[in-house]
């Protein structure tokens, strides 16, 4: 592509709505948007606004179907048509490895899942580098998951999703359970990897901040039924560093958000929303 051309559009929401039927509840009430190849875009609103609901609808991994009313499209597939190719992968704020797998085999699952025609010696191959890309030492490879510090099983579940080499790495606060070091560590290295590897990443926050330093737009959105109150594009160069976080320029864009939060999205008295 050529410097400064638009990368094309990778995702497209229409008017998406989720009605849960069995408890009536309105989840999100007309999402509107466009996510552009190779984005890194993160999701913000108060508890109950519907952002799980939006990743689930992505994943195609609901367990009351698809959207209510609305149209996805993603890489020109159906979120359905995306899941059956394994076109994405997914985080969440539990690793949900499973505990009687050992590190390497919990990475091996999804070619297993998808039955993967790739030679076992390329699997192996791929799943060592990238549990090098994410920096988990080798002596820990033949771990069980509890083995494992928290920060830790998330890198290795990073890894699941990425082996299968998926276009698109879909996150619900994949650092939420992480103390504050380790989380800040950990958005090091997933920008790290984003800037290898050029996946586009949908991932959910509650930290503004978060939101704020590691994305090219946050999506604020409003109190259920989740609507986009307001994309906010985030103006700082790549790569980003830490000391970002101490400029007047950050604490504006922040501004920006809680603002937005603030309008329609949340309030001051919103716990679930932090600095
Ligand atoms: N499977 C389901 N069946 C019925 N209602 C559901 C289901 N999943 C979510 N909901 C409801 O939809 C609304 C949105 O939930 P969702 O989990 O998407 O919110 P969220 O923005 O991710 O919240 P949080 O920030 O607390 O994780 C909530 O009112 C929730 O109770
Ligand atoms: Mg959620």
């Amino acid at each position: 592509m050529f410097p400064g051309a638009t990368p094309p559009i990778a995702i497209r929401l229409f008017n998406v709505k989720k009605h849960f039927k069995d408890r009536d509840v309105e989840a999100l009430g007309g999402v509107d948007l466009e996510v552009a190849q190779g984005e890194f875009l993160s999701l913000i609103g108060p508890s109950g606004s519907g952002k799980s609901t939006l990743l689930e609808l992505l994943g195609d991994i609901g367990d009351e179907g698809g959207a209510t009313e609305g149209e996805i499209l993603i890489e020109g597939k159906t979120p359905q048509e995306l899941r059956r190719s394994k076109g994405y992968g997914i985080v969440f704020q539990d690793s949900t490895l499973f505990p009687w797998y050992r590190v390497f085999e919990n990475c091996l699952l999804p070619f297993r899942i998808a039955k993967s025609e790739l030679p076992k010696e390329e699997q192996a191959k791929r799943i060592e580098s990238l549990l090098e890309m994410v920096g988990l030492d080798r002596k820990f490879w033949p771990y069980y998951p509890k083995e494992l510090s928290g920060g830790m099983q998330q890198r290795v579940a990073i890894v699941r999703a990425l082996v299968l080499d998926p276009p698109l790495l879909l996150m619900d606060e994949p650092f939420g359970a992480l103390d504050d070091l380790t989380r800040k560590s950990m958005q090091m290295l997933l920008l790290d990897i984003w800037s290898k590897t050029r996946k586009t990443i949908i991932m959910v926050t509650h930290s503004i901040s978060e939101a704020c330093f590691m994305s090219d737009r946050v999506v604020v959105l409003s109190h259920r039924p989740g609507r986009v109150v307001r994309l906010i594009p985030i103006p700082l160069d790549r790569p980003r560093e830490r000391s970002m976080t101490e400029t007047k320029a950050f604490a504006r864009i922040c501004g920006m958000v809680r603002e937005a939060l603030g309008s329609g999205g949340g309030s001051e008295e919103d716990t679930s929303i932090k600095e």
